[in-house]
């Protein structure tokens, strides 16, 4: 199946009425923020990296953001109602083609070629989205797999038998496991294809491998921090739902007096392994956004600045290297209002927010520091609908000046119009 698709997919271009990527977009998939050594992303790639054993884990980079449906989400038992696929939330370059939202994207393929039991990805994934400081339309992942197959075993209890010593080879955390979840459970169900004790063994080695790669991380940064408290790093363990495995659970470290909400993972869903050809293997996988906790472990303020192409950002920066970010000085921004009435018959839940982000993006690129709605009424007597969003502007290289912030603001009025029809107010 998987392969049938594969050739299909080549013949698959052009634009129809599903095409919604942007120039924007279309310019940050040729960035590769991961192939310059000394950015910081590259740097906690490397450091995630370092923590699996090479000969266990293939790594792959580079792999191409163009990725099927198919791939994005049916391979992944997302089903076609599911609400990530939607235009409004999705970049597709066309029906059949999209730039994958996650990097769960490669799992099937992953999990069918690579000759080692395990894989590492790290890719930039895309989703449209809000503006503002930890939120970007481009932003990077990190998925992790591993397998086990029955193969060369005779019974559960031995396949369990080799699953459990591949866990007793991880080294040990030290941190503090402060609310832990059960094995399985109604709500969050082992799989009917599954013995329980397989369940349970694959669990296992999932949880103790990312409690590992975290306490390594944020320990060993912490080390180098006067300021970090000397007790163990404490992480929690969260019931989660994905289709692509079950059971599920996400990790949550407390860092720096927050929760910060880490791995999405699970016991990958045997579906999956059948669409990778290999309908006998059991295993997990997982996947991390990379530039939330980069913020946290440089300091990085905004999410804005990793696709800086400032001196005074990239320059701070050298590879392999874990220091604190200086903020350059902060340029004053200013704000707009864009208040307009929605076509006759048209409700607010008709426009929705992600399309005034994509005209704002496209005309004003990362002079925009936030958009958000702040009035929305319906007009007692015509039942006519007003929405209103302040969009603030700001350079990270420079003061704005008026006029060009006019200019931006007349194009963005203009784009409103012809896009969506609305009457400006
Ligand atoms: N792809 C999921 C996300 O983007 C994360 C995930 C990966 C969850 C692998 C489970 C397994 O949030």
């Amino acid at each position: 199946l998987a392969r049938n698709e594969e050739a299909r997919r080549e013949d698959i271009s052009g634009t129809d009425e599903w095409t919604n990527i942007t120039p924007t977009i279309e310019r940050l998939t040729n960035r590769k923020l991961l192939s310059n050594p000394a950015h910081p992303l590259t740097t906690l790639r490397d450091i995630i990296f370092s923590k699996f054993p090479e000969q266990e884990y293939t790594r792959a980079n580079f792999l191409n953001p163009r990725v099927s449906v198919y791939e994005n989400f049916d391979s992944l038992n997302i089903t076609p109602d599911h609400v990530s696929r939607s235009k409004t939330d999705t970049y597709y370059l066309n029906k059949h083609k999209v730039l994958r939202t996650h990097t769960s994207a490669h799992q099937v393929e992953s999990f069918r070629v690579y000759p080692t039991p395990g894989f590492l990805i790290a890719a930039d994934v895309y989703r449209r989205d809000e503006i503002d400081r930890s939120h970007y339309p481009a932003f990077h992942q990190m998925e992790g797999g591993r397998w086990w197959s029955p193969e060369g075993t005779t019974s559960v209890k031995e396949l369990v038998a080799k699953i459990d010593a591949d866990t007793a080879k991880i080294p040990t955390s030290g941190i503090q496991i402060v609310d832990d979840t059960l094995p399985f459970h109604a709500g969050n169900p082992k799989q009917d294809r599954q013995p329980p004790e397989v369940c349970i063994a694959v669990t296992n080695h999932l949880k103790r491998t990312l409690e590992m790669v975290v306490g390594e991380i944020f320990q060993d940064i912490g080390k180098g921090d006067p300021s970090a408290t000397k007790e163990p790093l404490q992480i929690r363990w969260i019931d989660a739902t994905f289709p692509f495995t079950s059971p599920s659970w996400e990790m949550e470290v407390y860092w720096q007096g927050e929760w910060l909400e880490l791995f999405g993972c699970g016991v990958t869903q045997q579906r999956v392994f059948d669409q990778a050809g290999h309908p006998e293997r059991v295993g997990w996988a997982f996947g991390v956004g990379i530039e939330r906790v980069a913020m946290v472990l440089f300091g990085i303020p905004d999410i804005r600045l990793f696709w800086s192409e400032d001196p005074r950002f990239l320059e701070q920066f050298a590879p392999g290297v874990v220091n604190t970010f200086k903020q350059f000085s902060r340029y004053p921004g200013t704000s707009r209002d864009f208040a307009f009435w929605l076509k006759d018959g048209t409700s607010p839940d008709q426009f929705h927010d992600n399309d005034l982000m994509d005209i704002v993006r496209e005309v004003a690129g990362d002079l925009v520091e936030n958009v958000s709605l702040i009035d929305k009424f319906t007009h007692p007597k015509t039942k006519r609908n007003s929405l209103c969003y302040r969009v603030l502007f700001q350079s990270m290289e420079r003061t704005l000046n008026n006029d060009e912030i006019n200019v931006l603001q007349d194009n963005i009025r203009e784009s409103l119009k012809i896009k969506f029809a609305v009457e400006l107010r």
